[in-house]
């Protein structure tokens, strides 16, 4: 079973120059859970000064109409970050490190293996609390500072990420610039290290290859795919990021290759219609 992740709310509006207001957030939350996604990634409880767009991110959690079945997360980067995301009752969790040493110390102002240590009480917290916690490990192929990382180095960090106990790794494409022969490279290291109901995949569209890359994936039965709906996003850190991958193109390129995507389609175009209007542009698919 396909499990299609819907990035738009975090990792799309965090990159996007214009503030949207806490509102339109929650009307875009609410028309994409009408849409039968079963998981959206609401926002995060970064420090606001970091990630001033989501700087709301308790607001939006307190008004968004939850439908059942949908899980509802959020990034954190912190134990303060769970205590916030606990107390605004998100689903789920996710931290958040990167295959490049640089990356990180742009990102979070912490090494991998700080990051990591970081993330040990998080983790357990959550545990704690019986919340699903989901782990980044963002620049996985390719690092804006460092260049192309190698696929050993990257499956190292995804490995130890998984170590700690998280329900999932998300291995992000951060740059977009990855193609389906690296992502093969990187699955013929990790598959067999960690089970494949575990690995996400989360690419970006920079150069144009995430469709192919996540059929190149799915191709070795990568499962779980991160998109954003009409294709928003980027990353703040990563100079030159587009969009996470398209969530409609996703599931079209899904659908043809026979995978039956309970997805409604008028739901998600509703969803961009509700946010376009506060991007400033037209958002195709
Ligand atoms: N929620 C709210 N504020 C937080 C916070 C959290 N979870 N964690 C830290 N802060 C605040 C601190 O209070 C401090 O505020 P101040 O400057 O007003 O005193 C500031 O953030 C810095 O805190 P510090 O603990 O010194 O951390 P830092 O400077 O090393 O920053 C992070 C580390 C991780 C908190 C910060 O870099 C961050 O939030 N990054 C998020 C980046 C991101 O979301 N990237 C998206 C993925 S591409
Ligand atoms: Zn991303």
């Amino acid at each position: 079973m396909i499990r299609l992740v819907e990035m738009g709310p975090r990792d799309g509006l965090q990159n996007e120059a214009r503030h949207v207001p806490a509102a339109v957030k929650v009307a875009f939350i609410d028309a994409l859970s009408a849409s039968g996604l079963p998981e959206i990634e609401v926002s995060a409880f970064v420090s606001p000064r970091a990630i001033p767009q989501l700087a709301d991110a308790e607001e939006v959690f307190a008004a968004i109409a939850r439908r059942p079945g949908v899980v509802y997360s959020a990034l954190v980067p912190n134990e303060r970050g769970l205590e916030r995301a606990l107390r605004a009752r998100a689903d789920k969790v996710a931290v958040f490190t990167a295959a490049s040493e640089t990356f990180n110390r742009h990102n979070i102002h912490a090494g991998i293996q700080e990051s990591l240590e970081r993330f040990g009480p998080v983790i357990e917290g959550a545990r704690r609390a019986g919340v699903p916690v989901r782990g980044y490990v963002s620049t996985a192929f390719w690092c804006p500072y460092e260049g192309k990382i190698p696929p050993g180095k990257a499956v190292e960090v995804i490995r130890r990420l998984e170590g700690m106990g998280v329900e999932e790794v998300s291995v992000g494409d951060t740059i977009g610039k990855a193609v389906p022969g690296e992502v093969d490279a990187l699955l013929d290291l990790l598959l067999g290290v960690i089970p494949v109901p575990r690995i996400a995949l989360h690419f970006h569209d920079t150069y144009g290859h995430a469709v192919e890359n996540v059929l190149a994936s799915y191709a070795r039965g990568i499962a779980i795919f991160d998109a954003s709906t009409g294709g928003i996003g980027g990353c703040p850190f990563a100079p030159g990021a587009t969009g996470n991958v398209s969530m409609e193109r996703v599931i079209e390129a899904l659908r043809g290759r026979g995978e039956p995507l309970q997805v409604d389609s008028v739901a998600l175009a509703r969803a961009r219609g509700v946010i376009s209007p506060s991007l400033g542009r037209v958002l195709g698919t």
